[in-house]
């Protein structure tokens, strides 16, 4: 199996770390303009060979180290700098994505394409109408990382391991995302109704809404601090790649171009769906409170208005 990781910046050699090290794909290549950087990159990946086993990485500035692969994962860009927000973004990324997918999509036409760059629902529309593939083979890790980082505050308050708690973030990855609260459970028990194992107090709808808040801005504060965040996209991305390419059927978060999906079309959000070796299926099944709803079609909004904005 191969993965091509395009952009070798702080989460392009990061989701190549993860992968190698998780062993996510056999073949990793890592490209980018910037020769350079991805040169010692690549370099640098490849002097822990002896330590990560059966993966290799190769890469560079010419497209050609793209070919053939399963698995496209990309995060070339521009970055958030301190105090912007992930839609100030658009129209340079768009502008690069437009330039790079039918390139890539020429070498590798059997690809599932993942989409990182921000702002990464908006960008994951621009993917998918410039490959002409099917929208479920061309989609942005969404809110997998929001997922995650709400995952391990919940099981940090509630005394238990994250994989006993059982909620996922949905909408935009971005100011307008929002946990699907009527659904979160740790074992089988509503949030509410969760004992934590450590004397803590129960959960309160207050904390809730903190909780929520706190997910949303993470990155901000991370960027404000070390000038990316990296580590947990990196892993994030991995994830996704081995449940592309290993056929997993797992349940994530992702953003697809959505058809009709309570509503809401045309825009790409992420809700859970099934990711697999042919890619990414929305489940349709997912069920929204009245408020929730209410939540996931502003998030529309605020998405349809940044793609208006672009062109
Ligand atoms: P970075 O600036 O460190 O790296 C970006 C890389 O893209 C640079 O090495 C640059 O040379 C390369 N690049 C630019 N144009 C290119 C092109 N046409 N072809 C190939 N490579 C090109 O930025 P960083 O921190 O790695 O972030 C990358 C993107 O990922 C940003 O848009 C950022 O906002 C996004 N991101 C998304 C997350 C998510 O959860 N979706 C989480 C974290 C970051």
């Amino acid at each position: 199996s191969k993965l091509t990781v395009v952009g070798a910046g702080a989460v392009g050699s990061s989701v190549a770390y993860a992968s190698l090290i998780r062993k996510s794909a056999r073949h990793v290549a890592l490209y980018d303009i910037a020769a350079a950087r991805v040169e010692a990159e690549v370099l640098d990946l490849a002097h822990g060979s002896q330590f990560t086993g059966s993966s290799d990485i190769i890469g560079g500035d010419d497209l050609d180290v793209t070919a053939g692969s399963h698995v496209i994962v990309i995060t070339a860009g521009a970055a958030q700098k301190p105090g912007q927000t992930r839609t100030d973004l658009a129209g340079v990324n768009a502008n690069i994505l437009r330039s790079l997918v039918p390139n890539l999509l020429e070498r590798s036409p059997d690809a599932v394409f993942v989409v990182v760059t921000n702002p990464a629902d908006v960008m994951a529309v621009v993917a998918q109408e410039v490959s002409g593939l099917p929208r479920e083979r061309v989609f942005s890790s969404g809110t997998v990382l929001d997922t995650s980082r709400l995952r391990w505050k919940i099981a940090q308050r509630a005394g238990v391991s994250i994989s006993s708690v059982h909620a996922y973030i949905v909408g935009e990855h971005g100011d307008t995302e929002f946990p699907l609260w009527s659904h979160a459970t740790i074992g089988t028990v509503p949030i509410l109704e969760w004992v934590p194992q450590d004397g803590q107090p129960k959960f309160t709808v207050d904390e809730l809404d903190q909780i929520a808040v706190d997910v949303r801005d993470a990155a901000y504060k991370v960027i404000q601090g070390k000038g990316a965040t990296n580590y947990a996209i990196g892993l994030s991305g991995a994830r996704i790649v081995e449940a592309i390419l290993q056929d997993e059927h797992t349940v994530m978060p992702v953003s697809t171009v959505l058809e009709d999906f309570h509503g809401v079309s045309g825009v790409a959000l992420s809700v859970p769906a099934v990711v697999s070796a042919a890619g990414a299926q929305p489940i349709r099944e997912t069920t929204f409170s009245a408020s929730e709803l209410a939540l996931f079609r502003r998030s529309a909004d605020a998405l349809r208005e940044v793609a208006a904005g672009l062109s």
